[in-house]
């Protein structure tokens, strides 16, 4: 009787022990991102999208997060962070954040226009 109770709380308490991001679900839900991004997120189809591969997983969910509320504004990135939920934001980020890339400080002279 105490084992199955046991056996019920860990089940209970077993996603609270995976919180975060499922990567696996973040690379099915990031396919529409690629268009821009890249498809290996380290390609980025333009100089003014940056590259994503590799970076931190809590700065990823904090630049959606940020996009999402309007902390961060950005006219095409704005609609994008809408459509996802904050557990959509976790799985994307653990899933680019686990992805090799090339990620490199933006040159000065892109900022300066
Ligand atoms: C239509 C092109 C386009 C699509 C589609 C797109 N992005 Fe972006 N993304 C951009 C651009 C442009 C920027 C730079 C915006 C800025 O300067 O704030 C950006 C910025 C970002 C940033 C911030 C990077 C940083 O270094 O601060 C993240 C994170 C991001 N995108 C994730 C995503 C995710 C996840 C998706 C899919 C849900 C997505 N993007 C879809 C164009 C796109």
């Amino acid at each position: 009787m105490k084992a199955t109770l046991l056996i019920a709380l860990l089940a209970l308490a077993s996603p609270f022990a995976h919180a975060g991001g499922d990567a696996a679900a973040g690379a099915q839900k990031t396919k529409v991102c690629t268009a821009c991004h890249g498809a290996d997120f380290n390609t980025p189809i333009s100089a003014d999208i940056p590259r994503l591969a590799g970076q931190h997983e809590d700065y990823l969910a904090r630049a959606l997060t940020d996009y999402k509320s309007g902390a961060r504004k950005n006219a095409v990135m704005d609609g994008q962070a809408a459509a996802l939920s904050a557990q959509d934001i976790e799985d994307a980020a653990a899933y680019i954040s686990g992805l090799s890339g090339k990620l490199k400080i933006m040159p000065l002279q892109r900022l300066v226009r």
